[in-house]
């Protein structure tokens, strides 16, 4: 690979802005926050960062429910707030993308307005509006992902309309060319400020079987996995259109110097979601890769995942890697505190541009939410199904004490104001999460072989992950060993070389048994 593009060897860090700094002391981060924190991604050492959606919204979905989408939320700031953080992040070499939902606008958006107006409005078509079916109910079955069906029904003009997400979302109809046209304007809009890119948001969502046929129900489902699963997304989801909606996106990013970046956000069988690179690679750069997201924590599995997505890419399309955001779990939660850097090591060190999320460089944890104080509407509208997003959207600690350095107010959701969980203490402390974040985030941009190598599994077996990473150049080869178990293991045979890095704040020798819960990389000889 000659000319590497930036977002190839690089780290990109999402921003949960809500959670992320608070300047103005009403409990909820916002744009001047980020500004003013942009020194602890620079110390971490990322190459970007995404932020959630920063624009006029209701907030019935916490800002993926937008009512204008050229403009700031006052709650995060004004547009020349925008402009200085952007300009402070590219002042430190930081990229910016923004969260672009096309899916659905906020049902306060003038465009819906107007579509709800009436059978002949302007834009009745830029949205999909069905008749009942005979007896009156819902055009067909199918569900929205936040509970219940996913039509709402419109008394005045004796129509539904479609929402896959809430009511307050209604979808926008991506089979008007006048919407595509439309969101393509968005964009440009925010590349010609000087945006470096957007992730898309409910990508696989984006377009409906044409013929509205009812989707199957999915044989797998039992009552937890909560209701939007019992029915499969075969006529909702992964429509055969999305490639081309993802190569006309795509040539809009394409209209800039340099070339701004797309990730596509869509869950998925790895088959499914690498189409949308497009079949000459021009569609999205990235369609993330969530298959390491709900995985269970075995060599094992994690060794099958590798392999099956390495097989599944396109040729010449570059991987990505997710192990959090702002709807999943927190990965400490999931694996354990103590596993919290073997997936760190994970997550840095596979071939592909991996994505943090924002306070997984300080291992948080899931926050429990007492009852009074749930936010999110899909644990609200389906309760039980431990669905709700908000022991993931709790704000960072920046410091001790009660508002944690968030916030001089009340927070928008409960802190975690354990002292080991804050960046003020993490940063002084050598032998901390963050200290060590910041040690693989130095050893990557260092090493060719972990930002752009080749990758071979080795080994998964008896607790014990082992891949390597050779150089581009046919230059040094980095052997990953990450020991997933409590217990101490033997290195996998064969693996000798010299110690680059430990996740143990001791120096092992290179060749001892991996201690529990140790990440080792070893420069293999020859
Ligand atoms: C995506 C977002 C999620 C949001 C949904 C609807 O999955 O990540 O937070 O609720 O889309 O926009
Ligand atoms: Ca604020």
């Amino acid at each position: 690979m000659a000319q590497a593009e930036w977002w190839q060897g690089g780290v990109i860090y999402q921003i949960y802005p809500r959670s992320f700094m608070d300047l103005n002391g009403d409990g909820i981060g916002d744009l001047a926050g980020i500004a003013a924190r942009l020194d602890h991604l620079v110390a971490l050492g990322v190459d970007a960062i995404w932020i959630s959606p920063i624009f006029p919204s209701p907030m019935a979905d916490f800002g993926y429910d937008i009512s204008d989408y050229c403009a700031i939320d006052p709650m995060f700031g004004t547009i020349a707030d925008f402009d200085a953080l952007l300009a402070a992040a590219h002042g430190r070499g930081l990229r910016v993308l923004l969260d672009l939902v096309p899916g659905h606008t906020s049902d306060k958006h003038p465009w819906f307005r107007d579509s709800r107006s009436g059978r002949d409005a302007a834009r009745r078509d830029w949205y999909v509006w069905r008749d009942p079916a005979p007896d009156g109910g819902p055009p067909n079955n199918w569900l929205s992902e936040f509970g219940g069906p996913a039509w709402t029904f419109d008394a005045p003009s004796g129509q539904y309309y479609l929402n896959i997400f809430l009511p307050e979302q209604p979808a926008l109809n991506w089979r008007n060319p006048e919407v595509a046209e439309a969101i393509a304007g968005v964009m440009r809009f925010w590349f010609d400020r000087g945006v470096d890119g957007f992730r898309v948001d409910a990508f696989e969502n984006l377009v409906m079987d044409a013929a509205f046929r009812n989707n199957p129900p999915n044989p797998e489902w039992t009552p937890p996995l909560g209701p939007a699963r019992s029915l499969l997304g075969q006529h909702t989801k992964h429509q055969p259109e999305l490639v081309a909606i993802a190569q006309a996106m795509r040539r809009v990013a394409a209209e800039y110097a340099p070339e701004r970046l797309l990730i596509g956000e869509a869950y998925g069988e790895p088959e499914e979601v690498v189409r949308y690179y497009g079949p000459a690679l021009d569609g999205f750069q990235q369609p993330f890769n969530f298959q390491l997201i709900g995985l269970d924590w075995t060599p094992a599995a994690v060794a099958e995942v590798i392999n099956e997505y390495e097989a599944a890419l396109p040729p010449g399309a570059w991987p990505n890697w997710v192990l959090g955001n702002h709807d999943r779990g927190r990965i400490a939660s999931r694996v354990g505190p103590a596993q919290a850097r073997v997936a760190m090591v994970l997550l840095l060190t596979l071939r592909g541009t991996p994505t943090i999320y924002q306070g997984d460089e300080l291992g948080m944890e899931n926050v429990p939410i007492p009852p009074d104080r749930v936010r999110d509407p899909w644990e609200i509208n389906v309760p039980g199904h431990g669905l709700g997003r908000d022991p993931v959207r709790t704000p960072l600690a920046w410091e001790e004490g009660p508002g944690a350095g968030f916030t001089t107010g009340t927070p928008w959701l409960p802190i975690d104001t354990r002292p080991e969980v804050c960046v003020a203490r993490q940063a002084g402390d050598p032998a901390s999460m963050v200290a060590f974040t910041r040690r693989l985030l130095a050893l990557r941009r260092a090493e060719s072989a972990l930002a752009l190598g080749a990758v071979e599994v080795l080994h998964a077996g008896g607790g014990v992950l082992a891949y390597v990473r050779q150089a581009p150049d046919g230059g040094p080869r980095l052997a990953i060993t990450l020991n997933f178990t409590g217990r101490e293991q033997p290195l996998p045979e064969g693996l000798v070389g010299e110690l680059v890095l430990s996740s143990r704040n001791a120096n092992p020798d290179a060749g001892a048994p991996l201690a529990p819960d140790e990440a080792r990389i070893l420069r293999l000889r020859g």
